[in-house]
């Protein structure tokens, strides 16, 4: 649609933007609360919290000390969270068997959730990097990260999760396959409502650098992950992984990383409507809160512009660290 104007001075555009009045009544895209997924960090132990240097503002808390801040997440209406856990390094072995333990701290930590706050949706990370003794999100061999036998793994890691009361799991691996073999073990085991967000088109980004750092997995990686991860030249394989993953019973698909990938999310959008998100990762928020703290940028007001540019690009929601500050700022929304 190509909107009708008449020539300068019987159009001026001025006219629309005078008061604030007048701009709030021709604002094309909103942010609320319901736009929000909060990506939180658990580690081991009691009644602690460690801060992450990389993400000022951002920390890893124990379980207790977690459901108590998605407690208040869940009072300030936001819909859901994603958990990332810190993993012993103890624990990070060859064969990743503790991606799948029932008992490990992700799985743990879904079901304390689920017994104090149970309204709110719990979102998981499916990959293997927490847990691996190399960084990498699959299980290697001779230096090359399997595909088939990393699925298989990660299958089983999805249903101990879809066990413990997970509501939405998130493949961030980037293996092939992997969201097919995922629904049909879900359908068998009757999980037949746990839905799954896939991170379809995931790029190999310099921007996850601090993330590595809060879930302990710089200190493990060795090389990069370049040869399942997007390649960030590319456009159009994005929307053939997003077609597969949706063929393969996805339920929504994310745009990963956020702000250098807008021209994605609205390409996603336009080609398929279905749910889609994006994550405003680690490395971008990193960006703006260091430069809020030198005070070259205002920190709320960029961080306001860049998830209200999500919705413009398209998204139905983001995951944002910000989530907790942003969701104190905007009133609750129907
Ligand atoms: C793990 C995973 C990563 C992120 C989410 N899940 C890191 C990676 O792929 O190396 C990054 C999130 C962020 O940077 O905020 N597969």
């Amino acid at each position: 649609m190509r909107p009708i104007q008449a020539h300068y001075p019987a159009t001026r555009f001025r006219r629309n933007r005078r008061t604030e009045a007048l701009r709030r009544l021709t604002q094309e895209n909103v942010l609320t609360v319901n736009d929000l997924i909060w990506p939180v960090f658990v580690q081991d132990g009691k009644d602690v919290e460690t801060p992450v240097a990389s993400m000022p503002g951002v920390s890893r808390r124990s379980i207790d000390r977690l459901v108590r801040a998605v407690a208040e997440a869940a009072e300030l209406g936001i819909p859901a969270i994603c958990l990332f856990p810190y993993t012993d390094p103890s624990l990070r072995t060859e064969a990743c068997e503790e991606a799948w333990n029932p008992e490990n701290l992700t799985n743990r930590a879904i079901r304390a959730i689920k017994a104090e706050v149970p309204d709110i949706a719990i979102m998981t990370d499916v990959a293997l990097d927490p847990y691996s003794a190399h960084g990498q999100d699959g299980l290697m061999k001779d230096g090359v990260v399997l595909n088939d036998e990393s699925v298989d793994a990660l299958v089983k890691m999805a249903l101990a999760q879809a066990d413990s009361g997970a509501d939405i799991l998130g493949p961030s691996d980037m293996m092939d396959g992997r969201i097919g073999r995922m629904r049909m073990a879900l359908e068998k085991a009757g999980h037949h409502t746990v839905a799954i967000m896939s991170y379809s088109a995931k790029y190999a980004s310099a921007f996850y650098g601090p993330f590595r750092d809060a879930v302990g997995a710089n200190a493990t990686l060795k090389g990069d992950k370049k040869t399942y991860q997007m390649n960030p030249a590319n456009s159009d394989e994005a929307l053939r992984l997003v077609h597969r993953d949706l063929t393969e019973g996805a339920d929504s698909v994310m745009v990963k990383p956020g702000m250098p990938y807008l021209d994605i999310c609205r390409r996603v959008k336009e080609e398929f409507g279905v749910p889609t998100y994006a994550y405003q990762v680690s490395g971008e928020y990193a960006m703006l809160q260091a430069a809020a703290q030198n005070g070259w940028l205002d920190g709320e007001r960029v961080m306001m512009e860049s998830l209200l540019a999500f919705k413009r690009a398209g998204c139905d929601g983001i995951l944002t660290y910000y989530a907790p500050e942003v969701a104190r700022k905007l009133a609750p929304s129907y």
